[in-house]
Protein backbone atom coordinates (compact mmCIF):
# COMPACT_ATOMS: atom_id res chain seq x y z
CA UNK A 1 0.00 0.00 0.00
CA UNK A 2 1.03 3.65 -1.01
CA UNK A 3 2.16 5.80 2.07
CA UNK A 4 -0.98 8.99 1.89
CA UNK A 5 0.81 12.35 1.75
CA UNK A 6 -1.01 15.43 1.52
CA UNK A 7 0.99 18.40 -0.05
CA UNK A 8 0.66 22.26 1.26
CA UNK A 9 1.26 24.98 -1.23
CA UNK A 10 1.34 29.06 -0.93
CA UNK A 11 2.56 29.76 -5.17
CA UNK A 12 3.42 28.14 -7.86
CA UNK A 13 3.39 24.22 -6.63
CA UNK A 14 6.16 22.86 -8.85
CA UNK A 15 7.96 20.82 -6.16
CA UNK A 16 4.29 19.44 -5.43
CA UNK A 17 4.26 19.00 -9.22
CA UNK A 18 7.36 16.93 -8.89
CA UNK A 19 5.71 14.71 -6.55
CA UNK A 20 2.77 14.52 -8.10
CA UNK A 21 4.79 13.14 -11.17
CA UNK A 22 7.25 10.88 -9.19
CA UNK A 23 4.17 8.91 -7.51
CA UNK A 24 2.66 7.96 -10.96
CA UNK A 25 5.73 5.22 -10.75
CA UNK A 26 4.05 2.40 -9.75
CA UNK A 27 7.04 1.86 -7.69
CA UNK A 28 6.82 5.13 -5.64
CA UNK A 29 6.29 4.28 -2.18
CA UNK A 30 3.74 7.53 -1.48
CA UNK A 31 0.60 8.64 -3.21
CA UNK A 32 -0.56 12.46 -3.37
CA UNK A 33 -3.85 12.20 -1.38
CA UNK A 34 -4.58 16.11 -0.94
CA UNK A 35 -3.27 19.15 -2.17
CA UNK A 36 -3.71 22.10 0.27
CA UNK A 37 -3.48 25.52 0.05
CA UNK A 38 -3.98 28.85 2.03
CA UNK A 39 -4.12 30.39 -1.37
CA UNK A 40 -7.06 30.09 -3.50
CA UNK A 41 -5.32 31.55 -6.37
CA UNK A 42 -2.40 29.83 -6.45
CA UNK A 43 -1.69 28.72 -9.91
CA UNK A 44 -0.45 25.39 -8.08
CA UNK A 45 -3.99 24.49 -6.63
CA UNK A 46 -5.44 24.90 -10.72
CA UNK A 47 -2.98 22.24 -11.91
CA UNK A 48 -4.05 19.90 -8.76
CA UNK A 49 -7.71 20.15 -9.87
CA UNK A 50 -6.92 19.65 -13.38
CA UNK A 51 -5.13 16.04 -12.37
CA UNK A 52 -8.22 15.51 -10.06
CA UNK A 53 -6.40 15.48 -6.81
CA UNK A 54 -8.71 16.05 -3.90
CA UNK A 55 -7.58 19.88 -2.93
CA UNK A 56 -8.38 21.81 0.07
CA UNK A 57 -8.32 25.77 -0.50
CA UNK A 58 -9.31 28.02 1.99
CA UNK A 59 -7.76 31.67 2.66
CA UNK A 60 -6.91 31.99 6.99
CA UNK A 61 -8.08 35.28 6.47
CA UNK A 62 -10.33 36.74 9.84
CA UNK A 63 -10.05 32.98 10.84
CA UNK A 64 -8.52 32.52 14.33
CA UNK A 65 -4.88 30.55 13.49
CA UNK A 66 -6.09 27.14 15.82
CA UNK A 67 -9.51 27.69 13.63
CA UNK A 68 -8.00 27.62 10.07
CA UNK A 69 -5.39 24.77 11.33
CA UNK A 70 -8.56 22.84 12.58
CA UNK A 71 -9.96 23.17 9.01
CA UNK A 72 -6.74 22.15 7.48
CA UNK A 73 -6.26 18.89 10.18
CA UNK A 74 -9.65 17.94 9.23
CA UNK A 75 -8.62 17.76 5.46
CA UNK A 76 -6.00 16.08 5.94
CA UNK A 77 -7.47 13.58 8.16
CA UNK A 78 -10.18 13.13 5.66
CA UNK A 79 -8.01 12.24 2.50
CA UNK A 80 -6.38 9.34 4.87
CA UNK A 81 -3.25 11.48 5.06
CA UNK A 82 -0.01 10.06 7.18
CA UNK A 83 2.48 12.53 6.06
CA UNK A 84 2.82 15.91 5.21
CA UNK A 85 5.27 17.95 2.40
CA UNK A 86 5.78 21.27 2.72
CA UNK A 87 5.88 22.74 -0.77
CA UNK A 88 6.52 26.79 -0.96
CA UNK A 89 4.03 26.65 2.00
CA UNK A 90 4.26 30.37 3.29
CA UNK A 91 2.73 29.76 6.14
CA UNK A 92 3.85 29.66 9.78
CA UNK A 93 2.47 25.82 11.38
CA UNK A 94 1.37 26.53 14.86
CA UNK A 95 3.62 24.54 18.09
CA UNK A 96 0.02 22.72 18.09
CA UNK A 97 -0.08 21.57 14.83
CA UNK A 98 3.31 20.97 14.43
CA UNK A 99 2.63 18.68 17.71
CA UNK A 100 -0.09 16.89 16.55
CA UNK A 101 1.69 15.83 13.22
CA UNK A 102 4.92 15.49 14.84
CA UNK A 103 7.59 13.73 13.03
CA UNK A 104 5.17 13.45 9.74
CA UNK A 105 5.88 16.70 8.19
CA UNK A 106 8.73 17.44 5.89
CA UNK A 107 9.64 20.46 3.76
CA UNK A 108 11.82 21.57 1.09
CA UNK A 109 14.03 24.79 1.72
CA UNK A 110 16.36 25.91 -1.32
CA UNK A 111 19.69 26.47 0.55
CA UNK A 112 21.88 23.46 2.42
CA UNK A 113 20.66 24.51 5.88
CA UNK A 114 22.05 24.94 8.41
CA UNK A 115 23.10 27.30 6.25
CA UNK A 116 20.63 30.49 5.38
CA UNK A 117 17.26 29.68 7.15
CA UNK A 118 14.32 31.78 6.74
CA UNK A 119 13.98 33.90 3.14
CA UNK A 120 16.08 35.37 0.29
CA UNK A 121 18.51 32.19 0.39
CA UNK A 122 20.15 32.84 -3.06
CA UNK A 123 20.92 36.56 -2.42
CA UNK A 124 22.72 35.53 0.50
CA UNK A 125 24.69 32.58 -0.45
CA UNK A 126 25.75 35.00 -3.36
CA UNK A 127 26.65 37.98 -1.11
CA UNK A 128 28.33 35.76 1.47
CA UNK A 129 30.32 34.81 -1.65
CA UNK A 130 29.88 30.76 -0.98
CA UNK A 131 30.91 29.15 -4.71
CA UNK A 132 28.27 25.95 -3.31
CA UNK A 133 24.60 26.47 -3.22
CA UNK A 134 22.02 24.01 -3.00
CA UNK A 135 18.56 22.44 -1.03
CA UNK A 136 17.42 20.79 1.67
CA UNK A 137 14.68 18.55 2.80
CA UNK A 138 13.88 18.24 6.51
CA UNK A 139 11.94 17.23 9.35
CA UNK A 140 9.50 20.34 10.40
CA UNK A 141 9.65 21.43 14.42
CA UNK A 142 8.55 24.29 15.77
CA UNK A 143 12.35 25.96 14.83
CA UNK A 144 11.43 27.61 11.22
CA UNK A 145 13.76 25.57 8.96
CA UNK A 146 15.59 24.14 11.84
CA UNK A 147 14.56 20.09 12.01
CA UNK A 148 17.09 17.56 11.19
CA UNK A 149 17.64 17.22 7.49
CA UNK A 150 17.08 14.47 5.48
CA UNK A 151 18.94 14.65 2.17
CA UNK A 152 20.38 17.84 0.32
CA UNK A 153 21.73 18.70 -3.56
CA UNK A 154 24.48 20.55 -3.79
CA UNK A 155 24.56 23.20 -7.15
CA UNK A 156 27.78 25.08 -8.13
CA UNK A 157 27.41 28.81 -8.01
CA UNK A 158 28.92 30.54 -11.15
CA UNK A 159 30.79 33.95 -11.57
CA UNK A 160 27.64 35.07 -13.38
CA UNK A 161 24.83 33.78 -11.22
CA UNK A 162 22.12 36.14 -9.84
CA UNK A 163 19.68 35.39 -7.38
CA UNK A 164 17.43 34.61 -9.87
CA UNK A 165 20.04 32.10 -12.59
CA UNK A 166 20.94 30.15 -9.16
CA UNK A 167 17.42 30.12 -7.78
CA UNK A 168 16.39 28.27 -10.96
CA UNK A 169 19.35 25.98 -11.16
CA UNK A 170 18.40 25.03 -7.36
CA UNK A 171 14.88 24.33 -8.44
CA UNK A 172 15.40 22.01 -10.62
CA UNK A 173 17.37 20.22 -8.40
CA UNK A 174 14.83 20.19 -5.66
CA UNK A 175 12.72 18.59 -8.24
CA UNK A 176 15.35 15.50 -8.15
CA UNK A 177 15.39 15.59 -4.55
CA UNK A 178 12.46 16.26 -2.62
CA UNK A 179 11.17 13.38 -4.44
CA UNK A 180 13.82 10.88 -3.88
CA UNK A 181 13.98 12.39 0.00
CA UNK A 182 10.61 11.75 0.56
CA UNK A 183 10.40 7.80 -0.91
CA UNK A 184 13.80 7.31 1.46
CA UNK A 185 11.75 9.16 4.46
CA UNK A 186 8.51 6.91 4.01
CA UNK A 187 10.30 3.46 3.71
CA UNK A 188 13.07 4.02 6.91
C1 LIG B 1 10.96 26.46 -3.44
O1 LIG B 1 12.13 27.13 -3.77
C2 LIG B 1 11.09 25.79 -2.10
O2 LIG B 1 12.39 25.38 -1.80
C3 LIG B 1 10.69 26.90 -1.16
O3 LIG B 1 9.67 27.60 -1.82
C4 LIG B 1 9.80 27.42 -3.22
C5 LIG B 1 8.51 26.85 -3.69
O4 LIG B 1 8.42 26.74 -5.09
N1 LIG B 1 10.29 26.36 0.13
P1 LIG B 1 7.25 25.89 -5.74
O5 LIG B 1 5.94 26.50 -5.26
O6 LIG B 1 7.40 24.48 -5.29
O7 LIG B 1 7.43 26.06 -7.21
Amino acid sequence: MKRRVGVLISGRGSNMMALVEAARAPDCPFEIALVATDKPDAPGLAWAIEQGIPTFAQSPRGKPKPEYEAAIDAALRAAGVEAIALAGYMRLLSEDFVARWRGRIVNIHPSLLPKYKGLDTHARALAMGDSVAGCSVHLVTEELDGGEVLGQAEVRIDARDTAESLAERVLAAEHRLYPQVLAEWLCR
